[in-house]
């Protein structure tokens, strides 16, 4: 499958923060993969998405390997695309990943072969292959109650969500929430985890989107098609942007002083938080911190009955260049997915 990937460019930290570190630090070609048998592989090759057969990769220290059943498909997917394109050789596609426990590196404890994990991959193992190997401090055990499509829809948006809301705005109790962009991957995870922690939930969609909004948890949702948002909303605590500078700047108008607005599109000008008597603030980098802790706790929500996946559309592999195609329309509801091939 071919299909030329987009060529605008991309500040990779300001876009996708959460991987963008590991790309540039780990920008090996897929020949530093261990040789041995092959398997089927997602890479930018010319510019296009093309299916390769690339060697399997061997677990190092503190690594598994999955046997990859399905994986997410991240806006940020296409903006490293964009960057790999710039920076030389390309590793493989993908970060989402749900799967199989196929063999264990050296030093590895606590961990089978058999168990269904999901995991946030790290470049050049990325999770459009048959295989990946994943060091264990971002993987976690699959949710019992999500198929393996849906699981695999969980780590970016919802480590990205939970980041954003309980680790920089320490979101409690009782606090009013505005989700902008609540239909989408990040949006749908911040909903549930802000339900599950008791906030009022307020999300923007469009109109089609309300009952789905409402099934997750949504206790009120603003159609942005009807007019602007902050006509309708006032007096939040807590804003989460996931849809773009502007609709960051018209969100000012309806926290209350003291408020803070998280963005995961864009910095916001600090004098216009200033003057707004808000906080601003971005989740920034992960720094490659591990990723465990967070997908253990959406596992435990999900486990309980207070996490789904909603899985838009499933694609196969050789597929993906028409997943990032639907994907870049900006109306995903929940998540996109690659079935990978056995
Ligand atoms: N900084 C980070 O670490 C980080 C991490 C992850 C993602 N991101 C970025 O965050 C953004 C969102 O990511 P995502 O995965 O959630 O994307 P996504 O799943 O593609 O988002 C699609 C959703 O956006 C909604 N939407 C579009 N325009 C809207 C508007 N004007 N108002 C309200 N909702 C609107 C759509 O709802 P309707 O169909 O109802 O319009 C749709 O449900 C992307 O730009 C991504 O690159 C940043």
């Amino acid at each position: 499958m071919r299909t030329p990937i987009p060529t605008k460019p991309t500040a990779c930290w300001a876009a996708v923060p959460l991987a963008c570190g590991a790309l540039l630090l780990l920008v090996p070609s897929l020949a530093s993969l261990a040789a041995g048998s092959t398997m089927k592989a997602a890479v930018l090759s010319g510019g296009e998405i093309k299916v390769e057969s690339v060697p399997v990769p061997e677990p190092g220290a503190g690594e598994v390997r999955i046997a990859i059943r399905a994986a997410g498909v991240n806006p940020a997917d296409w903006k490293m695309a964009r960057m790999a394109g710039r920076m030389g050789p390309a590793p493989i596609l993908g970060l989402d990943a749900s799967g199989i426990i196929d063999a264990l590196g050296p030093s590895v404890t606590g961990w089978t072969r058999g168990e269904a994990v999901i995991a946030l991959t790290r470049p050049p193992h990325g999770s459009y292959a048959q295989y990946a190997v994943v060091p264990v401090a971002f993987i976690a055990r699959k949710p019992r109650t999500l198929t393996f499509a849906q699981a695999a829809g969980i780590p970016v948006a919802a480590i990205t969500a939970w980041r954003s809301l309980i680790d920089v705005a320490n979101l409690q109790s009782g606090e009013r929430v505005l989700i902008d962009g609540g239909a989408g991957g990040v949006g749908s995870a911040a909903v549930q985890i802000a339900k599950s922690r008791g906030a009022y939930v307020i999300a923007t969609a469009s109109g089609r989107n309300e009952r789905f909004l409402r099934s997750i948890g949504a206790d009120e949702v603003i159609d942005y098609t009807q007019g602007p948002f902050e006509q309708h909303v006032k007096d939040v605590d807590v804003v989460l942007d996931t849809v773009n500078p502007d609709d960051g700047l018209r969100a000012m108008a309806t926290l209350k002083p003291g408020g803070i607005l998280v963005s995961i599109v864009g910095r916001m000008a600090q004098d216009r938080c200033a003057a707004a008597r808000i906080r601003c603030a971005i989740p920034g980098s992960s720094g490659g911190q591990p990723a465990t802790p967070y997908l253990d706790q959406v596992v435990a929500l999900a486990n309980a009955g207070k996490y789904r996946v909603n899985v838009e559309r499933a694609f196969h592999l050789s597929d993906a260049a028409e997943a990032w195609r639907l994907g870049e329309q900006g109306h995903t509801r929940g998540k996109l997915v690659l079935s990978i091939p056995r």
